[in-house]
């Protein structure tokens, strides 16, 4: 899940590099690295140069980078960037990209998994100075490049096992970018001034709102003049142009210190314009994106893949759809999906959630699935992402563009989605009476001024996250639906803190866990079912018999049952169902201002990147 960059055009590339892969870092920031060549000469016309190119590279954030490339005064009119989140090799100089070996300079997304291979194969050892699989792939394009680019890389895909996205720079072949892939996202976008590619659509917006994703194992060849595109054959491919739908004043914080204050702030408008993209005359519609009601009526399970907070969105689903529509769903993590034997086949709907669109496990879930005759759904954000390819039918949230790796817009988005989806098998499947319809489709679309009202007390939430400032460890209890928003509650808590967080059932706590409970462990739980509320509070109990402070998040009716909290937030009453946006957002804002306050980089969090495009 690397940042990559490319440019070629009328002006120096560096800025333009540079700025890029800032709004990259997300994909990955322990180390970056640019290779630029076409010196101007000083009347600032393009001079040909031998297209040897100038590398820079370090360990660290781009501002780093950034730092370097202008102390060496690095200029050039074409070249190529890259941000990464390590996978072969630990995060040093060496083996930050760009690499070069021969003629070859290059940058990859991806995990080539016959590297060592092909060290033995083409006589590599000790012949490398990083410890890549990249650098291994610059070097077999190397072996196979006389003259004809094309030809070269086509045979190194040939060699090649695993995911990946080059961009790729020949030094006799100055001016031109060259990009190919598997899996690994690369779009492509054109204007008068330059030619750019980038691995994902953040770093085009800024640019232009018109582009085009490399089909896999098509060869893109971007010059100053022209962008050209070539099948394996070398034949010439029709480019499809999609268009950006995000207002390109999107892609900045907003004034906030975080992108992520921004987008939790961002989700009554978004999770609105969700909602009314797929809603007609009152009533969910999903024609336009080609679902008949014949997929939602014949299904006779469902499952539904996804890893994170995307899964968690999948749990929610579960429970409304088991509850309202009484089919059975799996909810499955993607990255287990095709080790576990599923059974999955033509009437089984199968669901793929991601809000990138290119997480590979969800991917290869979904492409498994597919082959096993399953009918499938992605709902994503990312439009003309390789999931929303891959699937049969797409329903694209409308979060926007999502920079904090601690996913929040998205997520309520997606639940949008889903509330909706349910609601259409419900009409499909003939279940439900309008007066059923019309009652829930008032509850859903009071959502976003509910969540504006939680958003108005985020200096309440604030003093929540207080208590747990210092906290080893942090608890979250609930049950059913409850359950469900905390799993996705502590896993932004541990995303974005660092401080260790377990989501529990809470009747199961007294089957093992709850001897981890001692004085002072902070517990937060939620309270928002109404057939559930008595055991909850009963359990809640349990864990204050044993020193607990508890939290509770509680729907403000229920007052006359508070007592002996540490502390109480009422929640607005909405329907039990409804209950789980609302509160994952008072969630998402405790999370949020733990990070915060810990001083720690909320946008990125340690170890982590936005997109997850390895197995
Ligand atoms: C969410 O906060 C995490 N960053 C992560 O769990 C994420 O949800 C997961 O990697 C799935 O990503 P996707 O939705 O893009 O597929």
């Amino acid at each position: 899940m690397c940042g990559i960059i490319g440019y070629t055009g009328k002006k120096d590339a560096l800025d333009f590099l540079l700025d890029s892969m800032e709004l990259l870092e997300y994909r990955g920031y322990d180390s970056a690295g640019i290779a630029l060549t076409e010196e101007r000469s000083a009347d600032n016309s393009s001079q040909e140069t031998k297209g040897v190119p100038r590398i820079m590279k370090c360990t660290g954030r781009v501002s780093e980078l950034r730092k370097l490339c202008h102390e060496e005064k690095l200029s050039g009119s074409c070249g190529i960037g890259h941000t990464r989140w390590s996978t072969h090799g630990k995060v040093t100089v060496e083996n930050a990209h760009p690499h070069r070996f021969g003629r070859v300079t290059l940058v990859h997304n991806g995990i080539i998994e016959n590297a060592p291979a092909l060290i033995e194969k083409y006589d590599l050892e000790g012949r490398l100075v990083s410890e890549t699989d990249s650098e291994v792939a610059a070097a077999v394009l190397d072996h196979f490049y006389r003259k004809d680019p094309l030809e070269a890389i086509r045979k190194m895909t040939l060699k090649l096992k695993g995911t990946f996205g080059f961009a790729i720079l020949f030094e006799d072949i100055p001016g031109k970018i060259f990009s190919v892939r598997n899996v690994s996202p690369i779009v492509v976008a054109g204007t008068e001034e330059a030619k750019i590619l980038s691995s994902d659509v953040a770093a085009i917006v800024p640019f232009t709102n018109r582009y085009f994703v490399i089909p896999e194992l098509s060869v893109a060849v971007l010059s100053k003049e022209d962008i050209e595109l070539y099948d394996m054959a070398g034949e010439a491919v029709e480019i499809d142009w999609l268009t950006v739908d995000w207002d390109i004043h999107h892609s900045d914080k907003g004034g906030y210190p975080f992108y992520m204050e921004k987008e939790i702030m961002e989700q009554p408008r978004v999770i609105g314009e969700t909602i009314n993209a797929y809603v007609k005359e009152g009533k969910p519609d999903f024609g336009k994106e080609g679902i008949q009601d014949e997929i939602l009526a014949d299904c006779k399970r469902i499952c539904i893949i996804a890893c994170g907070t995307a899964l968690h969105a999948g749990l929610v689903a579960k429970s409304l759809i088991q509850a309202m529509i009484g089919i059975h769903v799996d909810v499955v993590m993607a990255s287990e999906f095709m080790y576990n034997d599923p059974v999955v086949d033509k009437e089984t709907l199968v669901l793929a959630i991601s809000q990138s669109g290119e997480t590979i496990d969800t991917l290869e879930a979904l492409k498994f699935a597919r082959s096993c005759g399953s009918p499938t759904i992605a709902i994503v954000n990312v439009k003309g992402s390789s999931i929303a390819m891959a699937a049969e039918h797409v329903i694209y949230t409308l979060a926007g563009m999502e920079i904090a790796v601690a996913s929040t817009k998205a997520y309520t988005t997606q639940l949008a989605v889903l509330y909706l989806l349910t609601a259409r098998m419900a009409l499909a499947r003939k279940l439900w009476p309008q007066e059923k319809l019309g009652e829930y489709m008032k509850e859903l679309l009071r959502v976003p001024e509910v969540i504006e009202g939680i958003l108005a007390r985020k200096e309440e939430i604030h003093h929540l996250a207080d208590t747990m400032l210092n906290a080893r460890d942090v608890f979250m209890i609930g049950r059913g639906l409850d359950y469900s928003i905390l799993l996705e509650g502590s896993l932004k808590l541990k995303e974005v803190s660092y401080i260790h967080s377990e989501a529990y059932a809470s009747g199961e706590l007294k089957h093992g866990t709850i001897a981890l409970i001692t004085e002072e462990t902070p517990v937060i739980a939620v309270v928002t079912q109404d057939k559930l509320k008595d055991k909850e509070l009963s359990n809640i109990r349990e864990v204050q018999a044993r020193g607990a402070k508890v939290i509770l998040l509680i729907k403000e009716e229920k007052e006359e049952q508070c007592e002996n909290y540490w502390k109480i937030f009422y929640l607005p009453v909405m329907q039990d169902e409804f209950m789980v946006m609302p509160t994952s957002v008072v969630l998402q804002l405790i999370a949020y201002y733990v990070s915060a306050d810990k001083g720690l980089d909320v946008d990125k969090p340690r170890n982590l990147a936005k997109v997850v495009t390895v197995e």
